[in-house]
């Protein structure tokens, strides 16, 4: 008996390194490993917890035949699991405001028919979060942001739906955060019947659409091949390991940073009734440096410095998962940057991308809205450096110094140094972590 489990495990294990391609194999081959002895036979409780969707009856073994009974099995259950996910990917674009993740998000709305996008969708949980502070709940904020989004990827809305105000009636609502930025929640499939006199705010723009039918969404969702998401909401990278770990997600990471420096700069006009201090200190007067406004810039550096440190170091749990880009070298060089980040998507890089890039990257006349993404992007990379002054810049060179140094900022020491455009303040710096 002892001799046929050794057998038995041993062919498994074979069968594993066979099937190396298949993720979901290889990490039932890590827990087995680490779990199975000759001794204890196969339960299939030892499966369940690793494949939570399926009832995948593998039986103890109780003879010779076993072994091709399991083989089959496996097989059978690598064809199913492949015909669920047969290279579908999960991409997550992190970022945090002012930093061109809109413009970089469309680079995945654009992708065409087979990738289902969403736009800031916990725009809506951070909203229902937010304390009388103005604040939220970190701890609390990054487990439902984990969890909408773990669950958006797997196309279930119905988290989402439980922070949208007002809450959907039979999973249909007219509140969704910028649906028409996602083209996905616009296209005939997810387009029911206008409805006169219906007031949706963010309304489709391409085409006349009724209110938004979540489930709708979902089914769209469901026959998508690619999913993606893009968010400035999540602060740690950390927080998000178990939808790496998550064996029905094939996730992948793309950290988009930019200039702490232009980015303030940035939000000073975007959101000059936040930034109201900030424009204060740049018309005179000394900055406190232990002001609650320079302890926030701080902060969001610090958990933007976090993150990608966690990245670069290349923990397993984020092998192969996760990409470090910043948005100057997207700016310059638009269509090298989608293109790798299609590579590392695994995903094909169509002619749409290319064809939207081309036409949103060079100047363009109408570049009106804060959120305008159509903008001479070359340009765009060095404007704010004649838009704060050199003082706001010494700042957040004092808070941030050890963000810009990781993302190859180089400091300047002076006015002139600033605004001397001959001067380029980014260093060239490849984040290999392929
Ligand atoms: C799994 O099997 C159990 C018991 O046989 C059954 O009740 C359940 O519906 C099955 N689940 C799925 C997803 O097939
Ligand atoms: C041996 O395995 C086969 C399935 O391949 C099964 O039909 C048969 O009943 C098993 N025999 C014994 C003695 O367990
Ligand atoms: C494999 O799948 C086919 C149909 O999907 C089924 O008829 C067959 O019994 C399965 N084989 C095993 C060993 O589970
Ligand atoms: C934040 O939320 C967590 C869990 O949701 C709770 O344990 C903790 O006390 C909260 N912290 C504050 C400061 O309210
Ligand atoms: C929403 O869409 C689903 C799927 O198409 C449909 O079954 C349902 O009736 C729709 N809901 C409403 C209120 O029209
Ligand atoms: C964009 O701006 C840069 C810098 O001002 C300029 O060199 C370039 O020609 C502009 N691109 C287009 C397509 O106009």
């Amino acid at each position: 008996m002892r001799i046929k489990y050794t057998i038995s495990i041993v062919f498994f294990v074979a069968l594993v390194i066979i099937e190396k391609e298949n993720n979901i194999i290889s990490r039932v081959s890590d827990k087995l490993t680490l779990k199975q002895t000759p001794q204890t036979p196969l339960q299939p409780s030892s499966f369940s917890h690793i494949l939570p969707k399926h009832n995948a009856s593998i039986t103890p073994l109780k003879n010779d035949s076993a072994f091709t009974l399991m083989k089959r099995r496996l097989e059978n259950y690598s064809e199913h699991q492949e015909v669920m996910t047969r290279g579908r990917k999960h991409i997550l674009l992190l970022a945090t405001t002012r930093t061109g993740s809109s413009f970089v998000g469309e680079f995945f709305n654009q992708q065409g028919d087979n990738m289902f996008y969403l736009f800031e969708p916990l725009w809506h949980v951070e909203k229902m979060l937010t304390l009388d502070t103005g604040g939220t709940n970190a701890t609390a904020s990054a487990k439902a942001y984990r969890n909408v989004l773990q669950q958006l990827l797997l196309c279930d809305f119905s988290q989402l739906e439980s922070f949208i105000d007002p809450l959907p009636v039979d999973h249909i609502t007219t509140a969704l955060f910028r649906r028409e930025s996602s083209s996905s929640l616009c296209e005939e499939s997810v387009c029911s019947p206008f409805v006169k006199g219906v007031f949706e705010r963010y309304h489709c723009k391409s085409r006349r659409c009724g209110p938004l039918n979540l489930t709708m969404a979902s089914l769209s969702c469901l026959q998508k091949e690619h999913r993606a998401i893009k968010s400035v909401r999540v602060r740690q990278l950390e927080t998000l390991r178990p939808l790496a770990e998550d064996p029905r997600l094939d996730v992948k990471f793309i950290q988009l940073v930019r200039d702490p420096r232009a980015v303030l700069a940035s939000r000073m006009v975007a959101f000059a009734a936040k930034y109201k201090n900030w424009k204060e200190w740049a018309s005179g007067g000394d900055i406190p440096i232990d002001d609650d406004e320079v302890r926030k810039l701080k902060g969001n550096c610090d958990n933007i410095k976090m993150s990608a440190e966690i990245g670069l170091r290349r923990p397993q749990w984020l092998r192969g998962r996760y990409m470090l880009v910043r948005y100057e070298d997207i700016a310059r060089f638009p269509m090298r940057k989608a293109a790798e980040m299609y590579r590392f998507a695994g995903i094909p890089f169509t002619p749409q991308v290319k064809s939207w890039i081309l036409k949103n990257t060079q100047a363009s006349k109408d570049t009106s809205g804060v959120y305008s993404t159509q903008k001479n992007s070359s340009e765009q990379v060095e404007k704010w450096r004649f838009s704060i002054p050199f003082k706001i810049a010494q700042v957040v060179q004092k808070v941030c110094g050890p963000t810009l140094k990781l993302f190859g900022y180089k400091f300047v020491s002076s006015e002139e140094m600033l605004t001397d455009k001959s001067v380029s303040l980014i260093e060239n710096k490849v984040f290999n972590v392929l």
